[in-house]
C-alpha cells in the first residue's frame, strides 16, 4: 500500500521526463562500492564486522543519492572537476555513515528496542548490546575521518564546511536533540508546533544537512543554497511524517522492521496527532513546498531533487 495517493506533480520540467531508475542505480552502485572499500576494515575484537553489518547491504540510500543530486543539480552545465566529484562522493558515505549509526542507537533496548532493521536482527540482536554501542560510536567517528582525508585535494575550507554541516546535522541540534525530545515525549501530547520541531530535529535535520553538503561540494551561489535549504525543510519533514504513516499502514515485512511501533510504544506522531487521511495530506503540501523550492532555485536542471521527493512522499517502505 502507499503512503500517500500518487501526487499531480510529474516529475519534469522544462528539460524533459526524466526517469529516476538508471539515475538512482548508478549512483547507488558507486556509494555501495565505496562504502563497502571504506568501512569496518582493520577494526578490532568482531567491530569490523558489527560496522559492516550495520552499514551494508540494505537501505535505501536515501541520504547519499540527496548529497549526489544535490551536487549535481548545482554543477549541471559546468564541467565536472574530479576534486568536487571525491568530495560528493566522501559526502554521500559520510551522511549514510550517520544515518546508520543513528539507527543501531535507535533500536536498542533503552531507545525503541526494536529486534529488525533493514529486513535483518537489528546489531544489538546479532552482535549484543555492548557492540552495538561502540559500533554506532565508530561509525559516527569514521564520517568525519572521511570527510578530511590527508591525502587529497579536497580544500582543506571544503573539509571543514562539510563537517560543520555534517556535525549540526548529527548533534544537539539536529538528530541527537531530536531523539531526545522523542524519548521525552512518550505518552505526551504534543502540539503541532512540537511534533514539527522534533522531527525536523530528529529526522529532517540530517537529510536537510545532506541536501545542503551537496550543495556545498558542487560551490551552490547563496541563492541556490537557499532554495535547497528550503527544499531540505520541506521533503525531510516530509519524510518523517510518511515515517508516522508507514508505521500504522505497512507491514514489517515491506518495512524490514517491526510496523506499528509507534503506537505501541505511545510516540506521538503524525498520525495520533492529526489522523491517517490529514497526515497524508500534509504530506502531499510538504511535498508541493518542496518543488516549489527547487522552481524557485534558478538551478538549470533539479530533476533528479525532484524525483527523490517525489519517492519520499509516495514510498512504500
Ligand atoms: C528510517 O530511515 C529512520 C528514520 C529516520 C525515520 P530510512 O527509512 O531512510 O531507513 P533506511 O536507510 O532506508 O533503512
Ligand atoms: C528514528 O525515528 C529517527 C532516527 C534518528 C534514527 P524512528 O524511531 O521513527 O525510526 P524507525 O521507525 O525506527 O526507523
Ligand atoms: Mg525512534
Ligand atoms: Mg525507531
Ligand atoms: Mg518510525
Amino acid at each position: 500500500m502507499s503512503a500517500v495517493p500518487a501526487p499531480s506533480a510529474a516529475v519534469m520540467n522544462s528539460l524533459s521526463p526524466f526517469d529516476v531508475a538508471p539515475w538512482s542505480q548508478n549512483h547507488l552502485a558507486r556509494t555501495e562500492q565505496a562504502l563497502s572499500a571504506w568501512v569496518g576494515h582493520g577494526a578490532p575484537a568482531g567491530l569490523g564486522d558489527a560496522m559492516r553489518y550495520a552499514v551494508l547491504d540494505g537501505g535505501k540510500r536515501l541520504r547519499p543519492l540527496l548529497v549526489l543530486a544535490a551536487y549535481e543539480a548545482v554543477c549541471s552545465g559546468t564541467p565536472a572537476a574530479a576534486a568536487s566529484d571525491e568530495a560528493a562522493l566522501r559526502a554521500a558515505c559520510a551522511v549514510e555513515l550517520i544515518h546508520a549509526y543513528s539507527l543501531v542507537h535507535d533500536d536498542m533496548p533503552c531507545m525503541d528496542n526494536d529486534v529488525l532493521r533493514r529486513g535483518k536482527p537489528t546489531v544489538h540482536v546479532q552482535f549484543g548490546e555492548a557492540q552495538a554501542l561502540l559500533a554506532g560510536d565508530a561509525l559516527q567517528a569514521f564520517a568525519f575521518e572521511l570527510l578530511t582525508p590527508d591525502d587529497s585535494a579536497l580544500p582543506a575550507t571544503m573539509q571543514a564546511t562539510l563537517c560543520r554541516l555534517l556535525a549540526r546535522a548529527a548533534g544537539s541540534a539536529g538528530m541527537a536533540g531530536g531523539q531526545a525530545i522523542d524519548l521525552a515525549s512518550v505518552g505526551v501530547a504534543l502540539t503541532e508546533d512540537q511534533l514539527r520541531q522534533m522531527h525536523r530535529l530528529k529526522t529532517g535535520a540530517l537529510l536537510q544537512g545532506s541536501v545542503l553538503m551537496g550543495a556545498v561540494c558542487g560551490h551552490a551561489a547563496p541563492a541556490a543554497y537557499q532554495a535547497l535549504s528550503d527544499y531540505g525543510a520541506a521533503m525531510g519533514l516530509a519524510f518523517q511524517v510518511v515515517d508516522d504513516i508507514l508505521d500504522v499502514v505497512a507491514d514489517s515485512a515491506t518495512l524490514g522492521k517491526t510496523a506499528g511501533k509507534d503506537a505501541a510504544a505511545d510516540k506521538p506522531t503524525y498520525v495520533s496527532l492529526l489522523g491517517l487521511a490529514r497526515a497524508q495530506a500534509h504530506a502531499q503540501e510538504l511535498l508541493h513546498e518542496a518543488h516549489a523550492a527547487l522552481a524557485a532555485s534558478g538551478l538549470p536542471d533539479t530533476r533528479a531533487l525532484a524525483a527523490l521527493a517525489d519517492m519520499v512522499v509516495r514510498r512504500s517502505y
